[in-house]
């Protein structure tokens, strides 16, 4: 934690949206209100609000209440006159090189033509839209169409697979399921049709499946369910006008399926106002956005990050933001740094597993491209590590270009730690809390743990951008996040961390059985259960261990049916099985036969021992185990 600071420049100091920290960060925790007041007025409101926070059904926090919003009033709407009318909303570029861009003006249109669909398909305010696709601008437009018209949308990863995908449909009880043919990955097509028409067999609520022509692929369509999206958007019903709906602030804009600790997702909802002003403050500080920029996250939409900074925080900025579906080191290693000189970017944000995938060839794929367009980079998902950090910093960023590491999660919304351009920063820290919020890191009880020590971190307060609850569980989501302080106030993010002397706070990791592999968040219940599934495994536990690449990879522990034998062959067939139900992100590294899991008298694994063992560690206090 001796870190020596890294100090941002004359230039970068020049031209900073934020001049001042301390002072800064002081006015918005004591008068949190009128910090996020401010913040909320730099937005266009169909009705102003009458009360910033209203605490009065603790955690249950509500903001800007009484306020008339809709997000893509700010996000489309009002970009619409004036020269941002012709300004490039969406760069898109495929793994095989084609590109579409689109200006806010073509945006609305395609926008207006979809939720006109939408509509004519009986799709209602307050309804769940279920989008599965990959990374194409058709989704970009399903997910603000959905929000014109006051729909929320759920988007499952395009990298989920079929049991994923049929739990959050039958969650939400979406009538509506948007998909896509399929993608590209690797010059190879991907197929998600099949998999949305198995997902459909599982969960049979959805009644209309719009489907994107992309990749070409043969696919089954029912009549009655199946449209072809193309088929729609050349019908009279589907005109280029349509009103934007007017929504309380607390209104739903989508829920966000994220991993928890039971084999259950939660489907964390956001809302229309609290959630545009803070996505739309955290990403016009924390990267200084300019009209010139050119920002690139290089996330998916599927995630909370490709919800927040890919979309609605930069579209409310009225920024030109770049989208790319494919690998990237297809055809080569140099594929991201060719395509940040061809369109110019300003800010490329992305996750330490990008950052160490692309180190791993070397730096001769980056000497071949100008990199000079860049005067920020940033960081997200999981810890970066130092020499990651070193390589991002000195090799793409030219030691030019702040790196803006982010704490955040999907509960949260949006930026909770993260430095501003001009703090001076430390590889490996996220740095300083964002405005508005006190970070803590604390025992059992809730008090600080020394500096420097490991403990809980805790955010102390409510902040614009939290979830408001967990679809259709608020019991859980008050226990789960502001339960074990509940006296204090605190939310309980689940992360370990520490502050260091200065102030800096310093991620180590999830607490609970949360995965983070390759920045992607998966719970070892629903790798078990996966597992489980298959007629050989009878029972299953799942630990992350460390990986060089993934920061975190799968190991799996599996118990047969009486009779089995675990060969090589079957730890194949299991993988590709948890590959096939979940999605290849959740693939195991390992499968190893077992004849007993290490449980407590009460039944449950004891995961920590099972990582003891692998990692060749005290496997600690062991009293409570069965045998
Ligand atoms: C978990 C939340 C935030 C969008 C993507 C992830 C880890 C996130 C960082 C960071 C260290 C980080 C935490 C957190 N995490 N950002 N900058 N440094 N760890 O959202 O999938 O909801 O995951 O990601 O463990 O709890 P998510």
């Amino acid at each position: 934690m001796a870190e020596r600071f890294y100090y941002p420049s004359d230039e970068v100091l020049a031209q900073a949206n934020v001049p001042e920290y301390e002072q800064r960060y002081r006015y918005s925790i004591e008068q949190r209100e009128a910090f996020w007041a401010e913040q909320a007025a730099t937005l266009a409101w169909y009705q102003p609000w009458d009360k910033v926070l209203d605490d009065s059904n603790k955690p249950f926090y509500q903001w800007f209440t009484g306020g008339k919003i809709n997000i893509i009033h700010n996000a489309i709407d009002r970009h619409l006159t004036g020269a941002t009318r012709n300004k490039l909303a969406i760069i898109w570029e495929s793994e095989k090189g084609q590109v579409r861009s689109f200006s806010y003006h073509a945006l609305n249109r395609e926008v207006c033509q979809f939720a006109n669909v939408l509509k004519s398909m009986g799709v209602q305010k307050g309804d769940i839209v279920t989008i599965y696709m990959p990374q194409i601008p058709e989704l970009a437009f399903a997910m603000l169409a959905c929000a014109k018209i006051g729909a929320a949308h759920s988007v499952v990863y395009g990298g989920f697979s079929v049991e994923a995908l049929a739990a959050r449909i039958e969650d939400a009880d979406s009538r509506v399921l948007v998909t896509a043919d399929g993608g590209f990955r690797r010059g190879k097509p991907t197929d998600l049709k099949s998999i949305a028409n198995e997902a459909m067999q599982r969960s049979p609520s959805i009644e209309v499946c719009i489907t994107v022509r992309n990749n070409g692929l043969e696919v089954q369509m029912e009549s009655e369910r199946d449209f072809w999206y193309h088929d729609l958007q050349s019908l009279p019903i589907a005109s280029p006008r349509c009103d934007t709906e007017v929504m309380d602030a607390e209104d739903r804009l989508f829920i966000l399926y994220t991993s928890g600790t039971t084999g259950k997702p939660k489907g964390l909802v956001h809302t229309h106002g609290g959630y545009a002003v803070y996505t739309a403050t955290t990403h016009r500080m924390a990267f200084d956005i300019k009209p010139e920029d050119r920002w690139w996250c290089a996330a998916d939409p599927g995630w909370i990050t490709g919800h927040s900074y890919m979309i609605y925080g930069p579209l409310i900025n009225a920024s030109t933001l770049i989208m790319y579906e494919g690998a990237p080191n297809y055809p080569y290693p140099s594929r991201w740094w060719q395509m940040v000189e061809k369109y110019g970017v300003t800010i490329l944000y992305t996750s330490p597993t990008a950052i160490r995938g692309l180190m791993r060839f070397g730096d001769r794929w980056s000497a071949r491209y100008d990199l000079s367009s860049l005067r920020l980079l940033g960081s997200v998902g999981e810890p970066i590590n130092p020499e990651a950090w070193r390589w991002y910093y000195e090799v793409i960023g030219g030691s030019r270009c702040p790196i803006i590491d982010t704490w955040w999660q999907t509960e949260t919304g949006g930026f909770m730690i993260c430095p501003l351009p001009i703090t001076p920063l430390k590889p490996g820290s996220a740095t300083k809390p964002f405005f508005g919020n006190e970070i803590g890191v604390v025992d059992d009880a809730g008090n600080e743990v020394p500096v420097g020590e490991e403990g809980k971190l805790v955010v102390k307060n409510p902040w614009p951008g939290m979830a408001r609850t967990i679809f259709g569980d608020p019991q859980r989501y008050a226990e789960l996040y502001w339960g074990d302080y509940a006296d204090k106030g605190y939310y309980k993010a689940g992360d370990s961390a520490k502050i260091d002397e200065d102030g800096y706070v310093w991620i180590i990791g999830r607490m609970d059985e949360v995965l983070k592999v390759s920045g992607y968040r998966l719970g070892t219940a629903e790798i078990e259960s996966a597992l489980v599934s298959h007629p050989a495994v009878t029972e299953a536990a799942a630990i992350g261990l460390p990986h060089e690449l993934k920061g975190t990879g799968i190991h799996t522990y599996v118990l047969l049916r009486s009779g089995l034998i675990g060969d090589k062959h079957l730890e194949t067939e299991l993988k590709e099985h948890v590959a096939r139900e979940l999605g290849r992100i959740a693939t195991p590294e390992s499968v190893q036969f077992v004849e007993s899991l290490p449980k407590t008298r009460s039944g449950k694994i004891m995961r920590r021992v099972l990582r003891a063992r692998a990692l060749g560690q005290d496997e600690g206090d062991l009293s409570t185990l069965e045998e």
